[in-house]
């Protein structure tokens, strides 16, 4: 583990107790490690923000018997292989998918997939999960 520092903060008393409660809610043992969590998730979204190398995952959910569908999702995987890792494919009931893909690469590359993948017809839902390589979060 890194070297700790301690540090003190201002913070309204209200806002305060606001912190409290989050901490508490969230299931944190300490405020502390809440507050470490909470500095990473802002260092993730400029990650994502200045388009640096990040990690995330698509889920996909659709009907495999829309025509065509199954082949478009397949085509625009194969399209960014390099950034496409590995998918897992969930077959939901007699008709609907769902499909994981966990991808690495410049994080407008894969907006721009998860958008694609999403916008084909017969994708009933469509979510991107954003996270990062990890190496500014240690
Ligand atoms: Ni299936």
């Amino acid at each position: 583990m890194s070297d700790l520092v301690r540090l003190s903060v201002s913070i309204e008393k209200l806002l305060f107790k606001r912190l409290e409660r989050l901490v508490r809610n969230s299931g944190y043992s300490n405020r502390s490690e809440f507050i470490r969590d909470l500095v990473r998730r802002e260092l993730v979204e400029q990650q994502w923000e200045h388009n640096d190398e990040v990690v995330g995952t698509i889920t996909l959910i659709y009907d495999h018997e829309v025509r065509q569908l199954s082949g478009k999702l397949t085509h625009l995987q194969h399209h960014h292989h390099d950034a496409v890792l590995a998918t897992t494919h969930v077959h939901l009931d007699e008709r609907l998918c769902a499909e994981m893909v966990l991808i690495r690469g410049q994080a407008r590359t894969i907006r721009q997939l998860a958008d694609q993948l999403g916008r084909q017809k017969g994708v009933l839902h469509a979510t991107l999960s954003i996270s990062s390589t990890g190496a500014e979060l240690v």
